[in-house]
């Protein structure tokens, strides 16, 4: 059985995956109204692809998810304003992923999007109710018809020629299918549109990459009419994206997701405790004040956060099968434990140099290597392989940006914040003695 649903919860109330743009996850959410005022504003004002950026695992993907989603409830219930749909997938790009792999996908996904919002989307004019798509449902929805293809005009939309190849047909028909459709319900950018996110585009490591794929993609992709693109990353990324001469007047200016203070992390913990358990005294292992403890070593790293959680429940079903008891320091135990292996994992690459460099980095939290003067270097060149040795140990994250040096493109992760920790008990206890 599910350790959790033995301790009276429904799911894992730990889990990690981003706040989904439904019911759900505006349930969950705490905080973040601001943010949220401001991409809604951002969807509703302005053509420009709405930019939002933060560090790892602050709550990025998530406020994007539940700003669109709850825009999308009130529009329905007071029936003014642009509608905007979320699409059903967050979209993630790759140096493996062709331009054209990326758009087959984004209209399959658009498609289906619409399709699974039948009885929400705009009715257009003319129209006593809003057109379905059989024949692209079907399409979308059969392998045996995906392998026909089809051609018949159906509900007002005309669909184009088809072939009887599936490729021929995702190049032709697909695309206009989806287009028409997009443009019978959102006529005009006031109308609002289906919200797609490119998310993570810190993955493609260096701005350069990130540049190019958005570059490859906006005449073709990120024009579609009816839709509306939001594009997230950490590191400095963004600001990379925004700094080709090819996207200039493309992309707004980035919101910024900040961490959450303490107060926000207690109510975090009390509403997945209130979602997810089945009767009222259901009980995890885990206090409240555990949960903040955490997410003050993480500095705020929420992912981070609830994958300790759910490390340390495993930890104490464990002790449980095992027959070991539990007590009240059990928590703490356990947390020592997590840091010092974090700290002894990581020693062999923390020289005096190294740490110092290490301890300038975590005042800062997140920097970019043109701060070298801050580190104690005379040029940036030198910093480097240092930031490179503390990648190498995990303490660190960075991305390269060559355009910009002065971006911030180095992180700490939640293991270098383990090993701070472990540092500053050091040397408390060093001021003890
Ligand atoms: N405001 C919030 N209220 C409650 N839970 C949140 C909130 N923001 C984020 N979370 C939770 O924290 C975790 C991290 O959120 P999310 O994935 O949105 O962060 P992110 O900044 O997009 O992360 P990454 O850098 O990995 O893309 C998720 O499990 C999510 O459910
Ligand atoms: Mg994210």
């Amino acid at each position: 059985m599910n350790i959790y649903e033995s301790w009276g919860f429904k799911s894992n109330p730990f889990e990690t995956l981003p706040l989904p743009a439904n019911r759900k996850g505006s349930s969950l959410m705490v905080g973040r109204s601001q943010a949220a005022r401001k991409i809604v504003k951002g969807l509703v004002s302005s053509n420009k692809y709405v930019t939002v950026e933060g560090l790892n695992g602050v709550g990025k993907t998530s406020v994007i998810n539940v700003s669109v989603f709850d825009a999308a409830s009130e529009q329905i219930k007071n029936g003014s304003g642009p509608l905007f749909i979320p699409c059903r997938k967050v979209f993630q790009l790759s140096s493996q992923k062709s331009a054209d792999e990326f758009k087959f996908e984004v209209l399959t996904e658009i498609g289906q999007t619409l399709i699974e919002s039948k009885n929400t989307l705009p009715i257009p004019k003319g129209y006593s109710k809003s057109p379905t798509n059989p024949a692209l449902n079907r399409w979308l929805n059969s392998i045996d018809q995906r392998a026909a293809g089809f051609s018949s005009p159906i509900g007002g939309l005309n669909f184009g020629s088809s072939s009887t190849n599936t490729d021929g047909f995702s190049k032709s028909g697909l695309e206009k299918a989806v287009r028409d459709w997009l443009m019978l319900l959102f006529p005009s950018p006031n109308e609002g549109g289906v919200v797609c996110i490119i998310d993570n585009l810190e993955l493609l490591q260096t701005s350069k990459a990130a540049r190019e794929q958005i570059e490859s993609l906006r005449d073709e992709v990120l024009s579609l009419p009816g839709v509306r693109w939001v594009l997230c990353g950490a590191l400095g990324i963004i600001q990379g994206v925004a700094s080709s001469p090819r996207m200039a007047g493309y992309l707004q200016k980035p919101i910024k997701i900040s961490d959450l203070d303490s107060r926000s992390a207690s109510e975090i913990f009390e509403k997945r405790i209130q979602y997810f358990r089945t009767s009222n005294d259901a009980e995890l292992p885990l206090k409240q004040s555990e949960f903040v403890r955490l997410f003050s070593l993480l500095r705020g790293n929420l992912r981070a956060v609830l994958s300790e959680c759910d490390t340390y429940c495993m930890h104490v079903s464990d002790m449980q099968d095992d027959g070991i008891s539990i007590t009240e320091n059990t928590f703490d135990d356990w947390l020592d434990q997590q840091i010092e292996d974090a700290f002894s994992t990581s020693q062999e690459y923390l020289g005096k140099r190294a740490l110092q460099i290490f301890e300038t980095a975590c005042e800062k939290e997140s920097f970019s290597p043109s701060e070298f003067a801050d580190f104690g270097y005379d040029k940036m060149q030198a910093l480097r392989p240092q930031i490179l040795a503390l990648e190498t140990a995990g303490l660190l994250v960075s991305t390269q940006d060559e355009a910009d040096k002065r971006r911030r493109t180095v992180e700490v992760v939640p293991k270098g914040w383990k090993v701070k920790e472990y540092i500053d008990r050091l040397k408390r206890d060093a001021q003890k003695k």
